[in-house]
């Protein structure tokens, strides 16, 4: 059932979908205390490894020195250049690519090649901007803000509520693209079912009875969980069946559909055997970073059938995944182009009361003036 009984204006302009100053605004409030999440554990398991990427438009790097993680602004204090090129790998020390100054798990110049040129110059004083970093469920997370809250409080309760679940599954796949769109067209869309009986016609179908719907909607997060399934052929319950007879000891399937909006730009996705953690990333007002990280329950398979079946459910499950992913993604540059072209306010239904609370949620944040930029109602 939905919290809401009549239809709303939405809280968000059309420009908060393209303005340069609305970004910048986002960037400033919005994800000043975001943990970002920056992909899987990966080489960062070991000590000497590294992982460094852009965020929010700001190279960070971070490495496991001597089994502990830290996190720094991938920028060298000497002439500024970025330390370390854009990837993973491993490497003995932090050492930037241009002078080769190294840096120690404080930050601090623990090595000045050619100490002799820099007399006069404090070496303490040469040390990098640190990030807080935690992992969670194997993805690794950063933030700006060293005073911010721990990563399950950040992430909201619910985040808290779903993580003893989350740790029963492992990380198993991912899968990134760049779209020309604003980061909140494809938020908006993977919280909100309404749009599935016109874009999914041939996939997913349209949404199940809002009788079995429940909507949870708290400070950080839209929660839904459906009672039903959405349609699924005789053929693929018995494909079903005999991938859980294999996939992992002990796995049970997720009896609902949950799916969680963690505001503001990470979505978990549970259904059968699979968990998806998805998350949105803004490049800048027009473009964005859409990854998804698929888990399967329980660590991998020490048997080959147990492997083989967990990668037949993975191929199944995912690619039928991102079938449906790429009919969504067909449609958010006409979104896009739609609202760099309207000169009026959208209109939320009742079963779109998760995009409404989303959009409240950016429009508290960023403190935008409704009145000013309300524009005409629908
Ligand atoms: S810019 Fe990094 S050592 Fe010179
Ligand atoms: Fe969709």
């Amino acid at each position: 059932m939905y919290h809401q009984d009549q239809a709303r204006p939405a809280p968000l302009p059309a420009e908060a979908y393209f303005s340069d100053e609305f970004f910048e605004l986002e960037r400033r409030t919005v994800f000043a205390r975001h943990w970002h999440c920056l992909g899987p554990v990966g080489e960062l398991a070991r000590v000497g490894g590294y992982l460094a990427r852009e965020v929010m438009g700001i190279p960070i790097v971070v490495r496991n020195e001597d089994g502990r993680l830290c996190a720094f602004r991938n920028v060298c204090p000497h002439r500024q250049s970025v330390l370390v090129r854009d990837g993973s790998g491993h490497a003995d020390k932090l050492r930037c690519q241009y002078h080769g100054w190294e840096f120690d798990g404080e930050g601090q110049l623990s090595h000045l090649p050619e100490g002799s040129s820099f007399r006069g110059f404090k070496a303490r004083t040469a040390c990098l901007d640190r990030l807080k970093v935690d992992t969670l469920f194997g993805l690794v997370f950063v933030n700006f803000d060293l005073d911010a809250t721990s990563l399950p409080d950040g992430l909201g309760q619910l985040a808290v509520d779903l993580v003893p679940k989350l740790d029963r599954y492992s990380y198993h796949w991912m899968n990134s693209t760049e779209h020309d769109c604003n980061w909140k067209v494809p938020v908006e869309n993977s919280i909100e079912g309404y749009h599935s009986a016109a874009v999914h016609a041939k996939t997913f179908g349209p949404l199940v009875d809002e009788k079995l719907i429940h909507h949870e909607l708290g400070p950080r997060h839209a929660y839904y969980r459906s009672e039903g399934r959405y349609q699924v052929s005789p053929r693929s319950q018995v494909h079903d069946a005999l991938v859980r007879t294999f996939l992992s000891a002990g796995a049970t399937p997720e009896p609902q559909h949950i799916q969680a909006g963690i505001f503001p730009n990470y979505m978990i996705d549970f259904s059968y055997f699979t968990f998806l953690f998805t998350v949105i990333e803004p490049i800048a007002p027009r473009r964005t970073r859409f990854t998804w990280y698929g888990f399967l329950p329980g660590p991998t398979p020490t048997t080959r059938l147990g492997r083989l079946a967990r990668d037949v459910y993975s191929r199944r499950f995912f690619g039928g995944g991102l079938k449906i992913l790429a009919e969504d993604i067909a449609v958010w540059p006409y979104i896009q182009r739609g609202l760099e072209a309207s000169q009026r306010r959208s209109v939320l239904g009742r079963s779109e009361e998760r995009v409404y609370h989303f959009q409240k949620f950016i429009a508290d944040q960023t403190a935008v003036d409704l009145d000013r930029k309300s524009g005409n109602q629908p």
